[in-house]
């Protein structure tokens, strides 16, 4: 139980990737504080993280709003003695090409996957600082480091994430808070479930490992990063995609 008596934050966690990361750092021992947009999903997935026998709250949070991501962390407080992680993995798209994409669009895809992790940071930043220690990760994607034609606003959103998780790096490492995201591939959840089969098999053609991801494979690598055989890796990108990009 290598996570015992330590306290997670996870966004985004009612459902997909955020829920498998829950479960899993929840399977080493830590409490769970389990935000979501959708309360009724959080608080199912909070249930079953219970049923493993450590602690778990379900607070509604979107994390684009700065008074509901203040309200979430003065709630986590007062649940928890400690918040030692923080898995900033809340995200959305919103696909279109350029020419047809709808500033709206733009606005609630940066607003999500990066001004969401830019509010949460900075809320629990406080939190570990004075504890003189911490693990952020933030849920990238492979897609900020390529850039992919139809999703303009996702990839500078998670292609700012990746900027913004080596400047968290370095601003908090004097405070033994580490930083780094994770770049998933294309995993098997609600999110590529709108893809077509054909595209899907356009992309898996183009995966050395020959499979989609699950978010089983998103969390194993979160798991490692904010375990203590991580202790000395900051400000890094894991790529979780089979190998699609090397
Ligand atoms: N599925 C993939 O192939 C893939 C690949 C790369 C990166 N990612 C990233 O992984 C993360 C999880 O994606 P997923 O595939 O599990 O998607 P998902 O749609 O299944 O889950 C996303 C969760 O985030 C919640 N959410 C949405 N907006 C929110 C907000 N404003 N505040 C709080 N919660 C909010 C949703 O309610 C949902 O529970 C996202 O950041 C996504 O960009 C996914």
């Amino acid at each position: 139980m290598q996570l015992k008596d330590k306290t997670a934050i996870v966004t985004g966690s009612a459902q997909g990737i955020g829920k498998a990361i829950a479960l899993t750092l929840a399977k080493q021992g830590a409490n769970v504080v389990v935000s979501d947009v959708n309360l009724e999903e959080a608080q199912k997935t909070s249930k079953e993280i219970e049923a493993l026998g450590v602690k778990s709250v379900a607070i509604k949070c979107n994390v684009a709003d700065a008074a509901e991501v203040d309200a979430l962390v003065k709630q986590a407080q007062a649940a928890f003695p400690t918040i030692d992680i923080l898995v900033n993995n809340a995200g959305v798209t919103r696909d279109n090409l350029m020419m047809r994409m709808d500033e709206k669009d733009w606005d609630l895809v940066l607003d999500v996957n990066l001004k969401g992790a830019f509010l949460t940071t900075k809320a629990v930043s406080r939190i570990m600082m004075k504890q003189r220690s911490g693990r952020i990760v933030n849920m990238a994607s492979i897609i900020g480091v390529m850039g992919n034609a139809g999703q303009s606003n996702y990839a500078a959103s998670k292609g700012g994430l990746i900027a913004f998780t080596k400047s968290t790096a370095k601003e908090f490492s004097s405070r033994n808070i580490t930083c780094n995201a994770v770049a998933p591939g294309f995993i098997e959840t609600a999110m590529t479930a709108k893809l077509t089969d054909e595209v899907k098999e356009n992309y898996r053609k183009g995966i050395p490992l020959g499979r989609m991801g699950g978010p089983e494979d998103v969390a194993g690598a979160v798991l490692f990063l904010v375990s203590d055989a991580a202790s000395y890796v900051t400000g890094q990108v894991l790529h979780v995609d089979g190998g699609l990009v090397m």
